[in-house]
């Protein structure tokens, strides 16, 4: 088991024994205040070895010198931080993860000192932040220890060396619900779909109610109720029941309406009747990226209580194939009375989330939604995983969203929507159909959820290269990201919070 990392911040004491991590720019040298702590010695040794080892001090590089006798430590780990340009922007949290990667398996003291580059308290939290989501993996399942702890270890514990650690504690609480957030949507998605379907998933959002969100689930009579049509078609294929979860923080003022996110969760998207080929099917499992999301950022906002009421709304069925399943050619009729055919069963999402965009819209009343969906494959073709697609109504939640993406770099690029896409969905038979073919297939899908919206400012995030399958970064250690908890965090905070 890769036990969680332990992050703490001390004043600077004296250097001596085990791991410690100094940064150095491109000219090979650290920080004055680094260089006086380590001495001049140290600093020349660090000169020295990078020419021996080639290291030249380039952004996210890392060199480690073995029992140097200046400082006299078991290991000084150098990092480097590059340039000039590269100062415009700096990344903290990546070089969290950058420093989690080299110190594998032991405890490290860093000195927060950075050559260029003055650290605030938010700025050293951030490097707290990247090393703990780096430091994460998925081994719940892993019986042989020696499997467990055949990948990287992490540290067991940072220290950040600092000059205010009072003042960069508080930065840290405020930010540490943000890495249980992330970890939180992460160990969703990393679930596998016999553990989770929609009634477990339900009952791991249910605990929200522990850090002060209200939670309220519905079952299948209660949708039938409601006339969730479309979702309920999606689910009727499958032996597990639908759910649909509704989480409320409320840390604004009561007069004020709420925010919305809303997530596609579908448990296992075997495609249905319209069945998907077997190769990589079992990816599918985390085809409810866009709601272990939504429930990752409530825990976020709970924790360190967000100033802004915010609705969290998530659909939660699996599509499978059997006796009771929808067919292509059915008509199901949504809780807002439209009509949908269904041409494609493997075009579910949409489905599910037509009925809960309604219900969110209809209830709540909210100032604009915001939602997160696995939705289709084709949105991967046009921006890989680069880029989450973003389709929206509303030009100002637009730009917000762009420029919190750039702050996170959980980035998003504005596709189309209009007139001609919604055209491609007509129906013979019905109001509309669920799919239209291969071409521009990301805006087609957006602009059936369009038709859900009901004029409300609304934001649809298809995250189909975004929630899974995702490569390594210094943050990651793969496949599952908790991508959009810290964009939408981002959001609230910057935008929403009185
Ligand atoms: N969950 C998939 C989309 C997806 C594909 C997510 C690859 C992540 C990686 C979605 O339900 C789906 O099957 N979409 C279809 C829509 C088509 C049938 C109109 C697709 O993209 O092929
Ligand atoms: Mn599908
Ligand atoms: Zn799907």
């Amino acid at each position: 088991m890769v036990e969680p990392l332990k992050v703490d911040f001390q004043a600077p004491g004296p250097i001596q024994g085990g791991d410690h991590v100094a940064f150095v720019g491109d000219d090979l040298k650290p920080a004055p205040a680094a260089a006086e702590r380590i001495g001049p010695d140290a600093v020349a040794l660090i000169a020295r070895a990078a020419t021996a080892e080639q290291f030249k001090g380039k952004a996210w590089s890392a060199m480690t010198l073995a029992a140097p006798s200046a400082p006299l430590v078991d290991r000084m780990i150098v990092i480097g931080i590059g340039g000039e340009k590269d100062r415009a922007g700096f990344d903290w949290a990546r070089l969290g993860g950058v420093v989690t990667g080299k110190v594998s398996g032991r405890h490290a003291t860093l000195l927060a000192d950075f050559p260029g580059l003055e650290a605030t308290p938010e700025n050293l939290a951030d490097i707290a932040l990247g090393a703990r989501l780096r430091q994460y993996s998925f081994d719940r399942y892993k019986t042989r220890k020696d499997d467990a702890e055949a990948g990287e270890q992490g540290a067991t514990r940072l220290t950040l060396a600092v000059p205010d650690p009072a003042a960069a504690r508080r930065a840290h609480k405020l930010r540490d619900g943000l890495a249980s957030g992330v970890i939180l949507a992460r160990d969703l998605v990393n679930e596998p779909p016999n553990v989770l379907g929609p009634e477990e998933f339900a009952i791991r959002a249910e605990a929200l109610q522990k850090v002060g969100v209200a939670v309220e689930i519905l079952d299948e009579a209660a949708m039938r109720t409601l006339g969730m049509g479309a979702l309920l078609g999606v689910s009727q294929g499958s032996r597990r029941e639908a759910r649909v979860v509704i989480m409320r923080w409320n840390g604004g003022r009561s007069s004020e309406a709420p925010v919305a996110f809303v997530g596609k969760g579908v448990v296992f998207d075997s495609g249905g009747i319209s069945i998907k080929p077997g190769g990589g099917m079992e990816d599918m499992k985390g085809d409810m990226a866009g709601a272990a999301c939504v429930v990752g950022l409530m825990h976020t906002l709970a924790t360190r209580k967000a100033k802004a009421n915010v609705i969290g709304a998530i659909g939660l069925v699996e599509n499978m194939p059997d006796g009771n399943a929808q067919r292509p050619g059915d008509i199901v009729k949504t809780m807002s009375g439209q009509t949908i055919e269904i041409i494609n069963t493997d075009a579910e999402g949409r489905l599910v989330l037509a009925d809960v965009l309604w219900y969110v819209q209809d209830r709540f009343k909210p100032k604009f939604m915001v939602d997160l969906a696995t939705l289709t494959g084709a949105i991967l073709v046009a921006l890989a995983q680069e880029y989450a697609g973003l389709f929206s109504n509303d030009d100002e939640l637009s730009q917000r969203l762009v420029a919190a993406g750039e702050a996170t770099g959980e980035k998003v690029w504005r596709m189309p929507l209009g007139p001609a896409f919604d055209k491609m969905i007509e129906s013979k038979f019905a109001d509309m159909k669920n799919a239209a073919g291969r071409h521009g297939g990301s805006s087609t899908a957006a602009a059936l959820l369009q038709r859900f919206v009901n004029g409300v400012p609304w934001a649809h995030l298809d995250i189909a290269g975004m929630g899974f399958g995702s490569p390594q970064s210094e943050i990651n250690r793969g496949w599952a990201s908790g991508w959009g908890v810290r964009l939408l965090d981002r959001l609230v905070k910057d935008s929403y919070e009185s």
